[in-house]
């Protein structure tokens, strides 16, 4: 799929912009700070209702405006249709599709498809384990949009069971009356139930990741690898990828997990167990990558897994979008020109750069100059 036209009105420092995309690369060039990132972020926006530089919807606003619109024309093979979202912060987003009435924001999950590199991709390697989950998740949903939903439930059920261990684990201390615990047991279902489902599309996520993020890291740093991925499992196991384990097995083993720790979740009021404290320990060699690999080898490391992602997206469905903010400026010669070779083909090539030079010569296509809120064709 490819976008063929992005519309945006109050989103970042943008009041309005009108700019139409072609298949093929299209780069992005302007100096520091006049709001590249900003039109490619909105375009990740409509592929995972989040975006890759902050947690919250806020800061997307254009300061003094209320709300702000993002929409896109999106062509895939013969058909053309049009997504648009309304972010209200604090309040509930709103989308349409075509111009009808409304949708939930996430039933547009799938219109859009992107994968997106940018510098903030290292913390896949170096950063805290919510890193990495949400790296997984985002995957698991553009893989299976259904799965927004899944998560959604999950994180519903872990904030009203953590309340109930906050009450709990207060009356506790207090001295009050001990709570009944058959509410937890039912709230320890619902969790075990979504919680399952999550781990089982992340169990298998990674399997078929491996495979295609070692030939990546490959093609980038000949000689460098083997990269393993072992998912660490709060709940006990399972650990090592590649162990498919049947949903109802794995509602078993989180089951099992609460009850064990259940006298230490109601003493500190939170949930212990669960894909909200799982992580992916990711190897390169005999050595885990974090706290060991080279800056140069993370790099690597992280554009492997986005490589790898987008290998996985195309051979699954339509082709997503590769966007590329700000990376070819990070990396040295050689490995710029991997990048750059890799990714030439792709269906449609987002890139953004500071300068031309920063764009390297196969990724030759159509230019916009980005500058004082202007995005005009070169
Ligand atoms: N919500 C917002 N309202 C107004 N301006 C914003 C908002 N968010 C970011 N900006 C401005 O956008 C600019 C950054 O744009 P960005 O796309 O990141 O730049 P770059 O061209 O370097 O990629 C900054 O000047 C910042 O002040
Ligand atoms: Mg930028």
């Amino acid at each position: 799929m490819h976008v063929t036209h992005l519309s945006l009105a109050d989103f970042r420092s943008y009041a309005r912009a009108e700019v139409p995309l072609d298949p093929g690369v299209t780069a992005f060039v302007g100096p520091n700070g006049q709001g590249k990132t900003n039109l490619v972020e909105a375009v990740g926006y409509l592929a995972t209702l989040g975006s890759h530089r902050v947690s919250s919807d806020a800061p997307l606003v254009r300061m003094g405006a209320e709300r702000a619109v993002v929409r896109a024309a999106v062509r895939q093979g013969d058909r053309q249709q049009l997504v648009e979202l309304e972010l209200n912060p604090g309040r509930a987003n709103r989308a349409r599709i075509n111009r009808s009435s409304q949708v939930r924001p996430r039933d547009v999950l799938g219109i859009v498809r992107t994968v997106l590199f940018a510098p903030e991709d290292l913390a896949l390697v170096k950063g805290d384990p919510g890193e990495r989950r949400r790296f997984l998740d985002e995957l698991v949903t553009a893989r299976s949009p259904r799965m927004a939903g899944v998560r959604s439930d999950y994180e519903r059920v872990l904030k009203q069971r953590n309340t109930l261990l906050k009450s709990a684990a207060m009356a506790r201390r207090h001295g009050g009356r001990s709570m009944d615990l058959s509410t937890l047991d039912v709230w320890d279902q619902h969790l075990a139930r979504a919680g399952a489902e999550l781990l089982a599309q992340r169990l298998d996520l990674i399997a078929t990741l491996l495979p295609l993020a070692d030939k990546a890291y490959e093609q980038l740093a000949p000689g460098g690898g083997p990269l393993g991925l072992a998912y660490r499992c709060s709940a006990g196991e399972p650990v090592d990828s590649g162990a498919a384990r049947s949903r109802e097995e794995l509602y078993e083993v989180l089951l099992q997990a609460l009850a064990q720790v259940r006298k230490q979740e109601i003493e500190r009021g939170v949930t212990l167990v669960g894909p909200h404290r799982d992580d992916v320990l990711l190897r390169l060699g005999e050595l885990p990558a974090k706290g060991y690999a080279s800056h140069g080898e993370s790099w690597s490391y992280a554009l492997a897994l986005r490589l790898a992602s987008y290998e996985l997206l195309r051979a699954e469905g339509s082709e997503p979008v590769l966007i590329l903010d700000d990376v070819f400026a990070e990396l040295d010669a050689r490995r710029r020109e991997r990048l750059a070779e890799l990714v030439a083909p792709g269906e449609q090539v987002l890139v953004t750069a500071a300068v031309d030079d920063d764009v390297p010569g196969v990724l030759a296509g159509a230019r916009f100059g980005v500058s004082g809120g202007e995005v005009t064709r070169l």
